[in-house]
């Protein structure tokens, strides 16, 4: 059978994109440690019921969702904030708050596959549970800022939005919370005439219409002069006028911070997901007009699960778009030094010396692959050189007499005989 192929939106990554999607993962790991987020690690499987909570329309249909063996209806996680908070309403539910968790891994949505869009894709993943403040929002925020830096990308800019001003209204009008996210999920998709005309038909004032009309055109860098414009247009809503606030202390944070991010504020701005209470947040570049990664601040989801009132604040970097967006952006990876070498028995009898070295070398930290195609040496050094390794070691008896090997420097095609307890000390002697 040599007709198989990965199924439809799944990816194989070859060794060039693996190794990029580990750097990306590295970068994203050293950044938890860096901020104090501790990983943890949660199953792919999850209960569709946990999953499909407040997903929001678009991802709650798209989810691969199965009965299991056991007659239970089980899902294919399509993010990690439902396992995350899961944990904190049960298992963490007694931990000290607040608690700074970091996830990574593979998340399947049923997406229509197209650049940037899998039905298998990765994120980076940070929450922090138990902070209402905006202190904990500015550092979701400052810590993307650090990832997007770190990872070599440039240009990139944040948009910012912030649901509680939109929720502030509808709650005034006395819209049922499900209209009111069908409205957010229409104007996420910028279907605005859709959006008012649910507004409408579900009874809210005209000040309601023409008040989200104001909002949808607030946006730009400016984003403290559009601050107060929408304090303006939200002044009869007294929620949304204390949304504005927040909002207006997380910038204000994140400027004295230092963090020198792009930001985009977007007073219309929605997102799919339907838990989202405060502010929004999005990250793109100017080579793509998909987003590189989303969160936001939602302070009611762990109470939903049944632990305790846990307000929280998170973000999720899709590793795959920021991939994607080195590869637009030619970023080169910053890499360590680290030659490697390949060791050649002479003949058949020196496998096991062959062996026995590349063992040694191993242990003094260098990377080593053996000969294993039982290629003569010339062949052996030709796929050496074909592959970019930076020294052979040809293991020849005369020289293992005087425990000695030949190690030839492939790129500057010199060689020399070697006392073999030398060769480590020699090949990181030159990398220095
Ligand atoms: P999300 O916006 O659904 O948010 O996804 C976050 C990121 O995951 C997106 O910006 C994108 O980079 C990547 N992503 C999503 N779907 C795909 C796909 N089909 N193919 C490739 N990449 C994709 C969440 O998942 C929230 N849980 C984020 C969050 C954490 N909010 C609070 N805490």
């Amino acid at each position: 059978m040599s007709t198989f192929r990965s199924v439809r939106g799944m990816r194989d990554f070859l060794p060039e994109e693996a190794k990029i999607m580990r750097y990306i993962e590295a970068k994203a790991r050293k950044t938890a440690e860096l901020y104090g987020y501790k990983e943890i690690i949660t199953p792919v499987v999850e209960s569709y019921e946990l999953l499909a909570a407040k997903a929001g329309e678009e991802v709650r249909l798209r989810m691969y969702a199965f009965k299991d063996l056991g007659d239970r209806m089980v899902a294919l996680r399509p993010e990690f904030t439902p396992s995350v908070a899961r944990l904190v309403a049960t298992t963490l539910r007694n931990e000290p708050r607040p608690f700074r968790l970091f996830c990574v891994g593979s998340l399947y949505r049923y997406d229509e596959p197209q650049q940037g869009r899998y039905r298998e894709f990765w994120q980076s993943n940070f929450e922090v549970m138990g902070s209402n403040k905006p202190e904990a929002d500015a550092e979701i925020i400052m810590l993307t800022n650090s990832l997007m830096e770190s990872v070599g990308l440039k240009n990139y800019t944040l948009k910012v939005g912030h649901v509680g001003v939109l929720r502030g209204i509808f709650n005034q009008e006395k819209m049922d919370e499900k209209t009111e996210n069908q409205v957010m999920q229409l104007m996420d998709r910028k279907q605005y005439d859709d959006a008012f005309r649910l507004v409408e038909e579900a009874g809210a004032s005209k000040k309601c219409i023409t008040t989200l009309q104001e909002l949808i055109e607030l946006k730009g860098y400016k984003v403290f002069d559009i601050v107060e414009k929408m304090r303006k247009s939200v002044e009869k809503y007294k929620q949304s006028v204390a949304a504005v606030e927040n909002l207006q202390e997380i910038l204000k944070l994140v400027f004295e911070s230092g963090c020198k991010i792009n930001m985009r504020l977007d007073a219309g701005f929605a997102r799919g997901l339907e838990y989202y209470t405060g502010i929004i947040l999005e990250i793109y570049v100017p080579e793509l007009d998909i987003a590189l990664g989303g969160g936001g601040r939602y302070d009611r989801l762990i109470e939903l699960f049944g632990g305790e009132s846990t307000p929280a604040v998170g973000i999720a970097h899709g590793i795959d778009r920021i991939m994607l967006a080195m590869q637009k952006q030619n970023v080169t990876l910053q890499k360590e030094e680290k030659k490697n070498v390949m060791v050649i028995p002479a003949k058949d009898e020196l496998k096991g010396e062959a062996l026995k070295i590349a063992n040694l070398l191993r242990n003094a930290g260098i990377l080593v692959e053996v000969e294993v195609m039982g290629r003569k040496i010339s062949k052996a050094l030709e796929d050496a050189d074909r592959r970019k390794i930076a020294y052979a070691i040809i293991v020849g008896g005369r020289e293992l007499k005087e425990d000695a090997v030949m190690l030839r420097n492939l790129m500057k095609r010199q060689q020399n005989v070697i006392k073999i307890e030398k060769i480590a000390e020699k090949i990181k002697g030159d990398c220095s």
